[in-house]
């Protein structure tokens, strides 16, 4: 009985980095499409009795990804393997972790249920984004932080006032301005659930450094981070980049974003891209190290 890892297409490198930390073997995985698009797995080199990690980020294109997912973990039970756990660099579908307006569909519940219908029996959520979307799952639910490869990376750039172009992360910026012993500030932003339109103002931003780096879990249009940046142009800073942790980097994400004025766009590689300047791998090792090995 061994552990071994299977990292699926969306997830390559980080998988391979994690077999490398956690000194486990990588499996085969094979990922293709029939003529009419439905997708195939197989997973080779695990046998019965198995433990298996399986890696595999629910980033664009989602359903696709999620898809392939769930029949890795499809595949690994049909081996036998004795426990199944899953690393989701990215959950997909976590936002809408409530019905906001009647007659919505409550996403984070249905991928929640159907990653455990499959046979998950243990799962790792690199940077959740909420409590609330990890309640919905009744198996092991670890979140994993990436703060401290987020500080590593910042703390090479130089001197700066972190700020969360959200008031619900404020905690993170709180987390990682004193990991890099620098100040943080806050915008204040609100959302249109029916528009989708964001509105923000200026929270409490200390002006410590010419430098402004506004970080938030995820950039998908690029909406929240185009109207921080102007706000925090018009306070008097310098230079103002953004970064998170999941680049989802939707339509003209990264043209509205230049235009307002950000000079530097970084993520990790929970969604690799070319705006990957981080590996989450080290805390995701050290999380799945503490609970399997
Ligand atoms: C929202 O709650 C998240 O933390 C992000 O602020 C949001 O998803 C970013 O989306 P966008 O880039 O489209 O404004």
């Amino acid at each position: 009985m061994a552990v071994k890892i299977a990292a699926g297409p969306s997830s390559t490198s980080l998988g391979a980095s994690l077999a490398q930390r956690l000194h486990i073997e990588m499996i085969e995985v094979t990922c293709k499409h029939f003529p009419d698009g439905e997708t195939y797995v197989r997973l080779e080199g695990a046998t019965k009795g198995d433990e298996l990690v399986l890696i595999q980020s629910l980033c664009s294109p989602q359903a696709e990804n999620s898809m392939v997912l769930l029949q890795m973990a499809s595949a690994a039970v049909g081996l036998g393997v004795s426990s199944l756990a899953a690393v989701v660099p990215y959950m997909a579908y976590s936002r809408q972790d409530k019905r906001f307006l009647p007659g919505e569909a409550l996403s984070a519940e249905l991928i929640a249920r159907d990653l455990e219908a499959c046979g998950i029996n243990r799962i790792f959520v690199v940077e959740p984004h909420s409590e609330e979307s990890l309640s919905f799952f009744s198996v092991p639910c670890h979140p994993v932080s990436p703060v401290e490869d987020t500080a590593e990376f910042l703390r090479s750039r130089g001197d700066c006032v972190v700020v969360a172009p959200d008031e619900k992360r404020i905690p993170d910026a709180k987390d990682l301005a004193a990991k890099l012993s620098v100040d943080y500030g806050w915008v204040q932003k609100s959302r249109d659930r029916t528009t989708g339109g964001v509105r923000s103002e200026i929270g409490n931003v200390p002006r410590t450094s010419r430098v402004a780096v506004l970080f938030d879990d995820m950039i998908s249009s690029g909406g929240t981070v185009v109207k921080a940046a102007e706000l925090l142009k018009s306070a008097g800073f310098e230079k103002i980049e953004a970064g998170c942790v999941h680049g989802l980097f939707a339509h003209e994400a990264e043209q509205r974003m230049t235009e307002a004025g950000v000079s530097f766009i970084f993520a990790s590689d929970t969604i690799e891209s070319k705006f990957t300047r981080y590996s989450v791998a080290r805390s995701v090792a050290e999380s799945v190290k503490k609970e399997l090995l």
